[in-house]
């Protein structure tokens, strides 16, 4: 790997998140601003061209695993087109997506033959009216229908995102405890956290250690796996389950020292944490006929200056950001 993707700690950067489009089928609460949010408009969004550009470099830097994100990825047209030259890219081991799954189930036969092999769908509640207030749309079945799509098509696991936020959906933790008994489903409950505009609010917020109480209180032989020093979740198993338990712990207990993800967002700024202002511009130096070599010096120069760690539960809430609707997780 080139050093482009290794910052001033150490760490090796190989799993690139691209943001398709700014767009969502759904308005959930704590990923769109009740307002909406501005939309880059589309000219000044990456091309299909660039995105395939920008993405050859990291692999040939030393990417082995790519996420397509949005806002919702599934809704970028040429979505298919995107997977099959991604997955042609000579070193990528894992081309991943994270979506809501409203048009999954119908767009998936199609997207795991362009080369679409790892799939994370959020799902936050398993009662359909409160889907429908947390995502200010209808289509809780649909999504559904889309994890097991997901399992039918041979997806294992199929990964299942849950955001946990008190008062809303954290009596159903165990009900998504669940839907691991028999199926080759990884439920990852999440630690609700703030972005812009998202309202987030310390209360809201279910640590880790009372998720993790609620679990063993309920189950039995619930097992820690070992994790991989990257992984965004630690992992656990009931015995005797088909799938597999994790928490996602960014505010009580984050997992910064073993980082390896940077953004590409739909506009074209590479964000190297998850959390804090610092982006650069990609698109503008490709616009203007820059070589390999010259992408290579501002990406390893922004790289660099990526922080140890993000600010810390309470002042990431202060620093600046945006809407996680542009970010895409
Ligand atoms: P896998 O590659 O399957 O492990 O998924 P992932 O956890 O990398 O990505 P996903 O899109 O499923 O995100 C799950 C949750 O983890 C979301 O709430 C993300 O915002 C959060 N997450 C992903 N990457 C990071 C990160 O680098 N830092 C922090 N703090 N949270 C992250
Ligand atoms: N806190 C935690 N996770 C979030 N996600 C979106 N917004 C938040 C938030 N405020 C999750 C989505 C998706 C993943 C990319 O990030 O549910 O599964
Ligand atoms: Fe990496 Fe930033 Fe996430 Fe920490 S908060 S794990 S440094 S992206």
């Amino acid at each position: 790997a080139s050093d482009m993707l290794v910052d001033s700690f150490g760490r090796l950067h190989t799993y690139l998140r691209i943001s398709l489009t700014e767009r969502c089928n759904l308005r959930c609460q704590y990923c769109m601003p009740a307002n909406g949010v501005e939309l880059t408009p589309n000219p000044s969004l990456l091309s299909n061209n660039e995105i395939i550009r920008l993405a050859d470099l990291f692999v040939r830097s030393g990417v082995d695993k790519i996420r397509l994100t949005g806002g919702e990825p599934t809704i970028r047209r040429d979505i298919e087109d995107i997977c099959l030259q991604l997955s042609n890219l000579k070193g990528l081991k894992t081309l991943a997506i994270t979506t809501n799954g409203i048009t999954l189930a119908k767009k998936l036969p199609k997207l795991k033959q362009c080369g679409l092999n790892a799939l994370n769908i959020s799902l936050d509640t398993l009662v359909p009216a409160k889907f429908e207030f947390m995502t200010r749309r209808k289509g809780h079945e649909r999504v559904l229908e889309s994890i097991n799509a997901a399992a039918d098509l041979g997806y294992n696991p199929v990964k299942v995102n849950c955001v946990v936020m008190r008062g809303f959906n954290d009596d159903e933790i165990c009900d998504f405890v669940e839907l691991t008994r028999e199926k080759p489903i990884n439920v990852r409950f999440i630690e609700f956290m703030p972005f812009d505009g998202n309202v987030w609010n310390v209360k809201k917020l279910v640590p880790y250690s009372e998720m993790l109480d609620r679990v063993v209180k309920q189950f039995n032989n619930l097992n820690r796996l070992r994790d991989h020093p990257t992984d965004t979740a630690k992992n656990f198993k009931i015995d005797g389950f088909v799938g597999t338990v994790s928490f996602i712990t960014s505010m009580t207990e984050h997992f910064c020292a073993g980082c390896n993800r940077l953004r590409l967002l739909a506009d074209g700024n590479l964000k190297v944490c998850l959390f804090g202002p610092s982006e650069v511009s990609l698109r503008d130096p490709i616009r203007s006929g820059v070589d390999d070599l010259g992408l290579t010096e501002i990406i390893g120069a922004a790289v660099k200056r990526k922080k140890v760690a993000h600010a810390g539960m309470f002042d990431i809430a202060k620093t600046t950001n945006r809407p996680m609707i542009h970010i895409g997780g």
